[in-house]
């Protein structure tokens, strides 16, 4: 596989980190290359992330916490990662889990343990912790489960989280009494007063949450001193990788567009901004240090969990699609919903993070469908609607509008270049490039890591 970084996401002066913080415009620094979720998830983020990350020097995670999956297929090994950047698997990188991620930590250690197992050595020693990150105790994911049974009981519908404590922890967040890497391994005496406030505070919401907080507490205390020597300032340590020596930096967005707090299809949204901004606030990485934004999209579109979706396929196409695509959570091992490719909500993922390039993924699993469509417009009592509707009922309503392509009908798993395509399937994808306006860099038609074609 080439190399997929170019010349101007390497900064061209070779300055001394931290040699004083006056900086020019033109003397920006390394850039960071994102990679985003366009859809609702699971478009394939970590294939194209690990396929990056075999020439990158750090990589990133900013935001979400162990909701996400993310697959990565090497060498016939299947790997999925929760809230390891996928990049661990590069024994030459670094990892950095960063301040905008929320941590459960007996998960972030038993993946890394699973993934010991499965081969995946050293791999704390190739991990770096922001101090600034929240952490999500173990009582956060009991309240959201609480949560969810308040929304069913008041609503008839819950939001079909992945029960990973996520919401709670980012509203502690928000509401400043949450806690952080730095006040766990600060004075220990102070971490457990502030501990016993918030589980008091949820206590009083939630009058059933029972937490054993002498045993919650030994547990942390353990898991304090295993995270120790992977905890760094974040800011700094980004500060250092951009204006340090030439290298490449690479963020793994988790959750996607459509799942953004502010811009998904809220309130069936998660609770932290997976888009660009999200790189930059979940990170310390000024603007200015954003060099290519790749999103990722599948050729179709799934959905987890409850909330409008368009072009969902309730019907054979929709079985079918789920069956050849394996739509299954990596997280939770819910079966994903089904539809056609909506252009609509990707044209909406690039209007808010301004793709450079896309990856479609999943080329192959449309390869036995006699015809294909592609969500193109939504209408509102029979007009076009140029924007992407905020209110969910007013989504609920929308008529798409499609075109329809005659399928391929052909096995594309085997096809490493442009030329090896079927015309068929060349024309569907220059019809998504057009429409989007973003140019195609890559066509995935297979789980493993070369089964990638680069198209420039
Ligand atoms: P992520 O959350 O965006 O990283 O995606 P997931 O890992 O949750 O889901 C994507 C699924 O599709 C995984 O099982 C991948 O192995 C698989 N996958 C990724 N790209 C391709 C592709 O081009 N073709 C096929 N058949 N599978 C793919
Ligand atoms: P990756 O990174 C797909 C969905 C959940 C639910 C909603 C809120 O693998 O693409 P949360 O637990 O975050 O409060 O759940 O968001 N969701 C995802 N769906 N892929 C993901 O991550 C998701 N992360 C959250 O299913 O509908
Ligand atoms: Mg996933």
């Amino acid at each position: 596989m080439s190399v997929t970084w170019s010349a101007k996401d390497l900064k061209n002066t070779n300055q001394p980190a931290a040699t004083g913080l006056k900086r020019s415009r033109n003397d920006v620094g390394n850039k960071a290359t994102v990679v985003l979720g366009a859809q609702w998830g699971d478009e394939g983020k970590g294939k194209v992330v690990d396929l990056l990350a075999t020439e990158a020097d750090v990589v990133c995670r900013c935001q979400g916490g162990n909701n996400a999956g993310h697959t990565v297929v090497v060498e016939g090994k299947e790997y999925d990662f929760h809230l390891l950047p996928s990049g661990i698997i590069n024994t030459k990188s670094i990892s950095l889990i960063g301040n905008g991620v929320v941590i459960h930590l007996p998960g972030l250690f038993e993946e890394g343990d699973k993934n010991d197992k499965k081969g995946l050595k050293g791999w704390e020693k190739r991990l770096i912790v922001s101090d600034r990150a929240h952490i999500v105790f173990d009582f956060h994911q009991v309240v959201d489960g609480l949560q969810e049974t308040e929304r069913q009981a008041q609503e008839g519908k819950n939001i079909g989280t992945t029960k990973k404590g996520i919401g709670p922890a980012y509203s502690s967040k928000a509401s400043r009494t949450g806690l952080r890497v730095c006040d766990l391994l600060g004075d220990f005496k102070d971490f457990s007063t502030k501990f016993k406030n918030l589980v008091h505070q949820y206590q009083s919401m939630y009058p059933a949450l029972t937490v054993d907080v002498e045993d919650q507490l030994k547990k942390l205390k353990e898991y304090a001193e295993r995270l120790r020597p992977m905890v760094r300032d974040g800011v700094y340590y980004m500060y250092e990788a951009l204006h340090g020596s030439p290298k490449k930096i690479l963020v793994e967005g988790a959750n996607a567009a459509l799942l953004d707090i502010d811009f998904g299809t809220y309130p069936f949204v998660t609770s932290s901004n997976c888009t660009v901004g999200g790189a930059c606030t979940g990170l310390g990485i000024p603007p200015l240090n954003i060099g290519d934004v790749f999103g990722v999209a599948k050729a179709y579109t799934t959905r987890v969990g409850i909330g409008a979706f368009p072009t969902e396929q309730l019907n054979a196409v929709g079985e079918l699609l789920q069956t050849r695509g394996h739509e299954v959570g990596v997280t939770t091992g819910r079966k994903r919903r089904c539809g056609w490719l909506d252009l609509v909500i990707v044209r909406y993922a690039h209007m808010i993070n301004g793709f450079t390039a896309i990856a479609l993924t999943k080329l192959d699993i449309l390869d036995v469908l006699d015809e294909i469509k592609v969500g193109v417009a939504y209408k509102l009592n029979g007009k076009r609607i140029p924007h992407f509707p905020a209110n969910m009922d007013v989504l609920q309503k929308v008529e798409v509008e499609y075109e329809t392509f005659p399928g391929w009908k052909t096995d594309t798993s085997a096809a490493r270049k442009w030329n090896d395509l079927p015309a068929k399937a060349q024309n569907y994808i220059r019809f998504i490039e057009n429409h989007i306006g973003v140019p195609i860099k890559w066509v995935g038609v297979g789980k493993s890591r070369e089964c990638m074609i680069q198209m420039f």
